[in-house]
């Protein structure tokens, strides 16, 4: 294994020491943000007059053909992307390749690295985010007059529709996405040039480099600038957040396309068959996005862990920070997109979720609702209508098949328009207040989604 370090050293690397600490596989991921920070470097130390024109001018030159090369023609027998640049540079170049770590170190370009990588993934989960967005809208809006049973405890507990449960997950998605908007501007700033820890005596230009990265601005301490990894965690975060809301919608859809629920069909282009029983249709994406929710959990943890108690400066821990964070990441926008095709080719069995409401006796608070309106204490209320139900039961009728008599027998004040509000659709149709199902009340929620999904990015909550 080839390192920058070995000229010092007397004896060869053990190779269990060179296995256990090489990353240049895993690094290989953002070997284009390695290349690219390189160049703004090489630049800066021409600008500066630190290196003459020409060394500078050679550097770039070199650096922009390891960019038109790619990947391929880097070695892999070295210990981190770094070192494989600058020994494909150096095959390039020649000597003049040593210039290159002047005034920086490994230690600033890891971390401006992985904020650049991390910057270009955020950018790509929120646009995924957006279209995941769109589809629910698109749905909710077709689906927002069909009744379907709102849970409680998975018990059924007040009729809903459709569209406005799906726009529940709408909203958990412009959170995510708000979240994710904040990071890129709060980790949006350059280590570059903070070199080891303590920054350099050469006239380094750091606004420079930060500009032509496309950051904010540098970081105002060099030592907080090669010690921070906040940034990683906040994205695990991130996408452990966004994966335990995304294993909540997948396990809807778990319950609602199984036979006893059998709210959707799951088209065969998202779901697998049994080797065994030729009947199934399993929800297989759903499942794994369940369970991988786990995993990105777990990548939170571990690098929490890690970071726990160091001490500021470069500690090799950190090198771990990155398989997760590509690992979270990656897994995260799987699931937006796969979560996306699942609702986009669902066959809604709204018949069944219409039928589902039927005798669930649901509609009791309805009730309730109406006598507290005319005055009766609701406690009171709460009572004539429990005894109502019980009636019900005992006599093997639904609330929607009970006569004035039945009514009556329990709840004597009662009169013929209250037996239309146990009428589920009457249900719904009259719950108007901000953010309900209702009719009128979804039309707004519709409108302001729509607005908040044509709103550049993810600042607005509401
Ligand atoms: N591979 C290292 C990492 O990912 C790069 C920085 C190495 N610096 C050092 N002083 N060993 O963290």
């Amino acid at each position: 294994m080839r390192t920058l370090w070995g000229a010092g050293f007397e004896e060869d690397t053990n190779q269990l020491v060179a296995r256990f600490s090489q990353s240049v596989h895993s690094d290989l991921t953002f070997w284009q943000e390695d290349v690219i920070g390189s160049v703004a470097h090489a630049r800066m130390l021409g600008d500066t007059g630190i290196i003459s024109r020409e060394e500078s001018n050679l550097l770039i030159k070199g650096l922009e053909q390891i960019h038109e090369e790619g990947p391929d023609r880097l070695p892999k027998d070295v210990e981190d992307i770094h070192t494989a640049v600058e020994v494909r540079l150096r095959e390039i170049v020649g000597d003049v390749a040593g210039k290159l770590n002047t005034a920086r170190s490994r230690n600033d370009q890891i971390a401006t690295d992985t904020r650049l990588f991390l910057h270009n993934e955020l950018l790509r989960h929120l646009d995924l985010l957006k279209k995941l967005q769109r589809t629910l809208i698109s749905l909710a809006d077709k689906h927002k007059d069909d009744l379907m049973p709102g849970y409680t405890h998975t018990q059924r507990a007040q009729p809903v529709t459709l569209g406005f449960h799906l726009l529940a997950h709408f909203w958990a998605l412009q959170r995510h996405g708000y979240r994710a908007e904040r990071l890129t501007l709060l980790a949006n700033f350059s280590p570059l040039g903070a070199n080891v820890l303590a920054g350099t005596s050469f006239p380094i230009n750091r606004d420079q480099t930060s500009d032509e990265l496309g950051f904010t601005a540098p970081i105002p301490n060099a030592l907080d600038a090669t010690s921070d990894r906040s940034y990683i965690l906040d994205a695990l975060h991130l996408c452990a957040q966004t994966m335990i809301d995304l294993s909540r919608l997948s396990q809807e859809l778990v319950l609602w396309s199984s036979r006893e629920y059998g709210f959707v069909t799951l088209s065969e282009s998202v779901t697998t068959g049994s080797s065994v029983l030729p009947q199934k249709r399993n929800p297989d994406m759903a499942e794994l996005i369940r369970g991988r929710a786990g995993k990105a959990i777990g990548n939170y943890v571990a690098l929490a862990t890690a970071l726990k108690g160091l001490p500021l400066g470069y500690n090799r821990d950190t090198q771990d920070d990155k398989p997760p964070l590509f690992e979270s990441l990656k897994l995260t926008r799987d699931a937006i997109r796969l979560s996306h095709l699942m609702l986009e080719t669902a066959n809604w069995h709204t018949d069944r979720m219409r039928e589902a409401v039927r005798g669930d006796f649901s509609t009791a608070t309805d009730l309730a609702d109406a006598l507290a309106a005319r005055g009766v204490p609701f406690r009171e209320a709460f009572e004539q209508v429990a005894k109502f139900v019980r009636h019900c039961e005992e006599s093997g009728i639904s609330l929607e098949d009970a006569t004035m008599a039945d009514l009556h027998h329990c709840i004597p004040e009662a009169n013929e328009a209250d037996l239309v509000l146990l009428q589920p659709e009457e249900s719904v149709r009259r719950r108007n207040s901000f953010g309900a199902p209702g009719p009128e009340a979804m039309r707004i929620q519709l409108e302001r989604a729509t607005a908040v999904v044509e709103a550049e990015g993810f600042a607005e909550l509401a």
